[in-house]
């Protein structure tokens, strides 16, 4: 049987981690995309331990620095013949705004750009895979109103509002793919997990924390909130859903805006521009 490549961000905590135990029990060989590296390891025991599946890998890449996102893509490039599934499911929501290296909003890099980059410098081996790309968005896509001019401006930050926006990001992603692709063989999900009891408000404070805090007793397991990305990663005969919004493993309608294509060309063209530096 054709053993298949599957590339997974955000595998080291919550929703990705149980995607990875899943996809480990289906025989994938899973690349580990990381910026824990020591987390990871104990990580790649655990998958190896308790699936049997030896097929683990682990690559560095820290999605806030695109240096890294860049080096993970060549590294995985110069080790493999193709991808078949790529699961960008790395994502966090942040209180304050603060700018990366790079010099973009955190969270429109963490759960935007630095899947963008990734992505675009895996396309050859995605396309060889004839590949699958999954986008984790959320529910919360539906209160994204992006005002292209103001991702970087401290004055207009708010947590929810940047998280918003950076989810519907990845359903105007996700169509964009399907669009460009589909005559490559590629094709691209986006999904809302549900809401799922994992690590995602560790980090935050104040009332958003309180808000999440207040959910925690009507979440659902990672291995529950998992189900889609799985179900994306290995159903049969999706291509025709290509560019759709899963939940419950079901195609959904997203938010009108998500629909908006002139949003959608430029939220594709701005990010090109941010990344051109690392030849994509
Ligand atoms: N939980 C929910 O209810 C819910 C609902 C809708 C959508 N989602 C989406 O589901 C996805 C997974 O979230 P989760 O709930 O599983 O949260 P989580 O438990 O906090 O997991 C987030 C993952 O992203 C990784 N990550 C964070 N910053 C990173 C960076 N700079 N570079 C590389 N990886 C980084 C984390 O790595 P570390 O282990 O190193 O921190 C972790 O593996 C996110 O895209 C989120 O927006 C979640």
């Amino acid at each position: 049987m054709a053993i298949t490549t599957t590339v997974i961000t955000g595998a080291t905590s919550g929703i990705g981690e149980a995607t990875a135990f899943a996809l480990a029990r289906k025989d994938h060989a899973l690349y580990l995309l990381v910026r824990n590296v020591q987390k990871s390891g104990e990580l790649k025991q655990r998958i190896s331990k308790e699936t049997g599946n030896k097929n683990v890998h682990i690559v560095y890449c820290d999605l806030t620095d695109l240096t890294t996102v860049a080096a993970a893509a060549d590294e995985l490039r110069s080790k493999l013949f193709n991808v078949q599934v790529l699961i960008n499911n790395a994502g966090g929501m942040f209180n304050h705004f603060a700018l990366t290296k790079d010099g973009f909003e955190t969270t429109f890099q963490l759960n935007h750009l630095g899947h963008f980059l990734l992505t675009k410098k895996l396309m050859p081996l995605l396309e060889k895979g004839q590949a699958r790309i999954i986008n984790v968005s959320s529910d919360l896509h539906r209160r994204g109103k992006p005002d292209f001019e103001s991702i970087n401006d401290p004055q207009k930050y708010s947590a929810m509002g940047a998280y918003g926006n950076s989810k519907l990001f990845n359903i105007y992603f996700t169509k964009s793919i399907a669009g460009r692709y589909a005559s490559k063989g590629i094709t691209s999900y986006a999904l809302h997990p549900g809401v799922v009891k994992t690590n995602f408000n560790s980090k935050l404070t104040g009332g958003l924390k309180l808000m999440f805090s207040l959910a925690t007793p009507f979440m659902i397991t990672a291995e529950k909130g998992a189900e889609t990305s799985v179900y994306l990663a290995t159903a049969p005969k999706l291509e025709p859903k290509s560019g759709s919004y899963f939940v419950r493993k079901k195609p959904v309608k997203p938010a009108g805006i998500a629909q908006d294509e002139t949003s959608r060309e430029r939220l594709w063209n701005l990010s090109e521009t941010m990344v051109a530096k690392f030849d994509v």
